[in-house]
């Protein structure tokens, strides 16, 4: 996660080389790892970290049951997932790219904003490949690989939010200021991360709380956000993609305050209405 933004931005292994445009595949790089299109080699993981993912696995099933979106439950049954070993990333690439067109890319260091932005708007997302110490079950202060595969990737199977998650990164590369970068990683921590739906989100008359469900990866990888981000301790407001850029937030806590979407077709609308606006988008 970047600390100035607070965009999560993955981890990434060796340099890759960025000078093709938005819309073209970035090919070239020094090492065969980090590069887009390459194959991912999967590392050698031990019986305790096959573990880690059982366990992991199981507590998150058990607990999204009815918490969350059918449009994660969709992409998480799409990606087949194994339940009793760490999942192999070219595998889970292969099931996004006959999704939505979207790859994995491995990586293993923090991704830098402008990087970030140009992987998503190549419809590359950075995966890591380490799993959490079972000691760090509850809560992990880097993101890894069981957040960025069962918070990040189910989502990026559905056509609205991976169109969303491409417009997203095409603005990134449009930023001009520090300020235009902090919108984005508002925008992008009330929503990829830590956003919530409600279809009569905008309708208070007919919403009713049991409606609310999670789509943001760090609450559907967190059992702690999971419980907090549904009760009645977190203010619901529904979404505004303006307000929300200017609302700043506290990575070091948790949220007091989320953001309810209707639909990912207002997601993807809204944001491209206001990429727009701020001339970050054609
Ligand atoms: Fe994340």
């Amino acid at each position: 996660m970047s600390r100035e933004t607070g965009i999560p931005t993955g981890r990434l292994s060796t340099e890759v080389e960025f000078k093709a445009r938005p819309s073209e595949p970035i090919r070239k790089s020094p090492s065969p790892e980090g590069t887009i299109g390459s194959a991912i080699r999967p590392p050698h993981y031990a019986e305790e970290q096959h573990g880690t993912w059982r366990e992991l696995y199981r507590r998150q099933c058990e607990i999204l049951e009815g918490r969350v979106c059918n449009e994660y439950l969709s992409g998480r049954e799409l990606l087949q997932y194994p339940s009793d070993k760490v999942p192999d990333l070219a595998y889970l690439s292969e099931g996004l790219r006959r999704s939505t067109g979207w790859q994995i890319i491995r990586v293993e260091g923090y991704v830098p904003e402008h990087i970030f932005f140009r992987l998503l708007a190549n419809k590359c997302f950075p995966c890591t490949d380490f799993i959490r110490h079972p000691t760090e079950l509850e809560y992990t202060p880097a993101p890894d690989m069981f957040h960025d595969l069962m918070g990040h990737l189910p989502l990026i199977t559905n056509p609205r939010f991976a169109s969303f998650f491409h417009a997203y990164g095409l603005a990134g590369l449009q930023v001009r200021n520090d300020e235009e970068i902090a919108w984005l990683g508002r925008i992008y921590w009330f929503t990829v991360e830590f956003g919530l739906m409600n279809k009569n989100a905008h309708k208070p008359a007919q919403r009713t709380p049991k409606e609310t469900v999670i789509y943001g990866a760090g609450i559907v990888s967190s059992v702690g956000e999971i419980l907090h981000s549904l009760s009645d301790v977190v203010k619901k407001e529904p979404f505004n993609v303006d307000a929300i850029s200017q609302r700043p937030f506290d990575i070091h806590h948790m949220q007091d305050t989320l953001f309810e979407i209707a639909s990912f077709d207002e997601l993807e609308s809204e944001f491209r209405r206001w990429a727009s606006e701020k001339a970050l988008l054609v």
